[in-house]
């Protein structure tokens, strides 16, 4: 399986990268925004230079037409990119037009199992189910995630399950019971899986017993 950020922070990234476990990245227009650049080409130039693996950047475009005029763009923008588009009907056109020209997609707002399935058969290289979206509608959007696994396996498609919109780190938990490939999370999440209280106070524990020995260390 793999992490994933979930940021168009370039520090974020950097960060993550460093820990070496974050190979990938998801970006929207909306996280894109928080970053108040001036060329959306530039900032994706800037994530993907310190992204090993693949970045995936939306088309901000509603009909096929202008999707795939977009995405063709996106996708000379660097070799690791991957083209965002939403989970539409005319989303689907684009993505198994994409899919014929060599450019990987992400199908992304994904919120059923039917949606996950037409966007595996068009082609798409990930699907994006957003759990925490479904949540705060009442639904169970983890259960989502676990279905579409299930219904892929079914049928050997290549197409890999991307986790979204992932709050805190139970999600992350019940994503992997569940078997998602990818995982993408905000940088919050990947630092609060890095902590445990008990860590720390066993750090704590050791250093001073160590101190107390007084001895050198070689
Ligand atoms: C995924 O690709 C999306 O960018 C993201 O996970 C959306 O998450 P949100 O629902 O927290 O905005």
């Amino acid at each position: 399986m793999r992490i994933f950020l979930d940021t168009a922070n370039v520090e974020e990234i950097a960060s993550g990268v460093k820990m070496g476990v974050v190979s990938g990245v998801t970006t929207n227009p909306s996280l894109v925004s928080k970053e108040g650049c001036t060329s959306y080409k530039e900032l994706v130039q800037k994530i993907c230079k310190v992204t090993p693996g693949d970045v995936s950047v939306e088309v901000i475009e509603e009909d096929t037409r202008g999707m795939l005029t977009q995405a063709r763009q996106i996708a000379r923008w660097a070799d690791n990119v991957v083209v965002k588009v939403p989970s539409t009907a005319a989303g689907l056109e684009a993505t198994s037009n994409l899919k014929q020209e060599g450019i990987r997609v992400n199908m992304t707002l994904c919120f059923s199992v039917n949606q996950a399935v037409l966007a595996a058969l068009a082609g798409a290289a990930y699907v994006s189910p957003f759990v925490g979206r479904l949540d705060d509608i009442g639904e169970d959007g983890m259960a989502l995630v676990g279905d579409i696994v299930d219904i892929f396996n079914n049928y050997a498609f290549e197409t890999r399950v991307l986790a979204a919109s992932i709050r805190h780190p139970q999600h992350v938990l019940q994503a992997l019971r569940y078997g998602a490939h990818v995982i993408t999370m905000p940088y919050k999440v990947l630092t609060q899986m890095t902590k445990h209280p008990l860590t720390d106070t066993g750090i704590e524990r050791f250093l001073s017993d160590w101190r107390s020995t007084g001895s050198a260390f070689s």
